[in-house]
C-alpha cells in the first residue's frame, strides 16, 4: 500500500496515526479508565424489545438537548422472541443469546423520552415500515435544528449495502409525551469512494457507518465523522514503520495485522443544510491496529477536540489488545495532529473479570458516558451469562489535558439534558 502521503496527497491535512506503540500502552483492569462492574441483576427497559446504540437527542454543537423539559433518545432498536419457535432450544427453552446475537440484521431506529433523563418510555419506531430504503437502520445522530421542533435523523441504510443517508421530521410535545412525526423521505447522502474510504468491493468485511454531524467551534462550518476502513483490497495494506511507532525491541512483527484497517472518516457540508457533503481524508487511522472504530463522536472542551469512538477486543491486530470499550484522542484543531488520551486511547473499558459487560458508548460534553448492556456473567466462571439489551448504569468521566479519569457512577440510562428547547 502507499504510504499516507502519497495515498491522500496533496490534501488540507494528512490523517493521525494510532500506531501499534500507541495500542501497547493499553492497560485492561486501570481503575482509572474501567468501568465499574454491572450487577447481573440490572433492570430492562422493556421485555418487548432489545435495545443498543444509544442516541441521545443534541443539537449541532453536541449539547444533549430536551425540549419542551422532556429529554428523547433514539436507540437501535429490535423486537425480542420469547414465544418464537425459530429461538427455542431443544429444551423447549428461549435461546436469548442466539435471539440478541442475530439483532443486528433487524435494527430499526425507535425513540423513547422522560421527563427525568431517565426512566424512559417507549415512543414507537421513528420510521414506518417501508420508509428505509435497506432492511437495517443502524446507528447515527438526531439533530434539534430549531425552536419549531424540526429533527434531522442522519443513520446508515444498510443490507444492500452501506450508505450514510438522512431523514427530516418533526418533534412534537404535550403534557403526556413526545412523538416523532414526518421521517417519510430518506435522502442518502454518501458512500465509501474506494480512494480514502474502503468499499464492499474491496472488503466484504469493510465498515461504512455511524454519522455524527457537527458544527465546529472554530470555523463554523457543518462537517460529519463517520466510522470507515482506509481504502485499498483486503490484505493489501502495509504495516510500516509509522504505523508500528516506536516499540521496544523484540516488538517489531506485525503478523497479520494488515487485515486490521479502521479509520475515522470525515466529510464536509457544500451547503447549509447539510444536503451535499464531500468526504475528506479520515481524521484518524488504525492500520495495523484495530479494524473497527466505530460510533465516532467530538468533545469540545477547553479548546480542544477530543474525538472518542468504540472499539473491541476482537477487532484488534495480532500482538496488540485491549478491552471493548470507548477510545480517545486529542487535538488543539479539527484536522489533528490527534494524541492518543491517557498515551493509550484507552479512555474507559470493560473490566475482565466482564469483558462484555457493556458497549456503545457515548461521551457527552458534561463527561457522562451513556452505553448499553450486553452481556453480564452470573456465575464465577462467567460460563453463566444474563443478556441486557438494555441501558448500562452512565459513568462520570473528568477529561483534563490529554487524560481523562473515572469519577463517578449514576443511575441506569441516566441521560440529562444540557439546555432545554421551549418549542415554539
Ligand atoms: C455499534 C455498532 C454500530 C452499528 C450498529 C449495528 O454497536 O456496531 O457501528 O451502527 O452497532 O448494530
Amino acid at each position: 500500500m502507499k504510504s499516507n502521503t502519497e495515498k491522500f496527497g496533496k490534501t488540507p491535512h494528512q490523517p493521525s496515526l494510532w500506531t501499534r506503540a500507541d495500542a501497547l500502552k493499553v492497560h485492561a483492569d486501570d481503575p482509572t479508565t474501567t468501568q465499574p462492574l454491572v450487577s447481573a441483576d440490572f433492570p430492562v427497559l422493556s421485555n418487548e424489545v432489545f435495545i443498543w446504540d444509544t442516541m441521545p437527542l443534541r443539537d449541532l454543537d453536541g449539547n444533549v438537548t430536551s425540549v419542551d423539559g422532556w429529554s428523547v433518545i433514539f436507540t437501535l432498536t429490535a423486537d425480542r422472541h420469547p414465544n418464537d419457535p425459530q429461538y427455542i432450544d431443544e429444551n423447549g427453552n428461549y435461546d436469548i443469546t442466539r435471539d440478541w446475537n442475530d439483532r443486528h440484521g433487524r435494527a430499526k431506529m425507535y425513540y423513547w423520552f422522560s421527563r427525568t433523563g431517565k426512566d424512559w418510555k417507549l415512543g414507537g419506531r421513528v420510521m414506518a415500515e417501508g420508509v428505509s430504503p435497506t432492511a437495517r437502520e443502524w446507528a447515527g445522530t438526531p439533530i434539534l435544528l430549531n425552536e419549531q421542533g424540526e429533527v434531522d435523523l442522519y443513520y446508515t441504510a444498510v443490507t444492500p449495502g452501506a450508505t450514510i443517508v438522512k431523514v427530516r421530521g418533526r418533534v412534537v410535545t404535550t403534557e403526556h409525551g413526545v412523538s416523532m412525526v414526518g421521517f417519510e423521505k430518506v435522502k442518502p447522502l454518501f458512500e465509501a469512494d474506494g480512494k480514502m474510504y474502503q468499499t464492499e468491493a474491496q472488503n466484504p468485511f469493510w465498515g461504512f457507518r455511524d454519522p455524527w454531524p457537527f458544527r465546529d467551534p472554530n470555523d463554523g462550518k457543518l462537517y460529519m465523522l463517520f466510522e470507515g476502513n482506509v481504502a485499498g483490497e483486503r490484505g493489501s495494506h502495509t504495516v510500516g514503520k509509522a504505523e508500528i511507532g516506536d516499540v521496544p525491541p523484540g516488538y517489531e512483527d506485525v503478523g497479520n495485522s494488515r487485515f486490521q484497517t479502521a479509520c475515522v472518516g470525515i466529510a464536509v457540508a457544500r451547503d447549509e443544510d447539510g444536503d451535499d457533503w464531500e468526504m475528506l481524508p479520515p481524521l484518524l487511522t488504525a492500520v495495523g491496529v484495530n479494524d473497527q472504530t466505530e460510533r465516532p463522536h467530538f468533545v469540545f472542551q477547553d479548546g480542544k477536540y477530543y474525538l472518542f469512538t468504540i472499539s473491541h477486543t476482537f477487532t484488534y491486530a495480532d500482538g496488540v489488545t485491549g478491552p471493548d470499550g470507548v477510545y480517545g484522542f486529542v487535538a488543539d484543531s479539527l484536522f489533528g495532529p490527534y494524541v492518543p488520551l491517557n498515551g493509550s486511547g484507552l479512555v474507559l473499558g470493560n473490566p475482565s473479570s466482564q469483558p462484555f459487560q457493556t458497549y456503545s458508548h457515548c461521551v457527552m460534553p458534561n463527561g457522562l458516558v451513556t452505553s448499553f448492556i450486553d452481556s453480564v456473567p452470573t456465575d464465577e466462571s462467567g460460563t453463566q451469562i444474563r443478556i441486557g439489551g438494555t441501558e448500562a448504569p452512565t459513568v462520570g468521566i473528568k477529561i483534563k489535558g490529554q487524560q481523562t479519569f473515572v469519577v463517578a457512577e449514576y443511575d441506569y440510562g441516566y441521560i440529562p439534558p444540557m439546555l432545554d428547547v421551549t418549542l415554539k
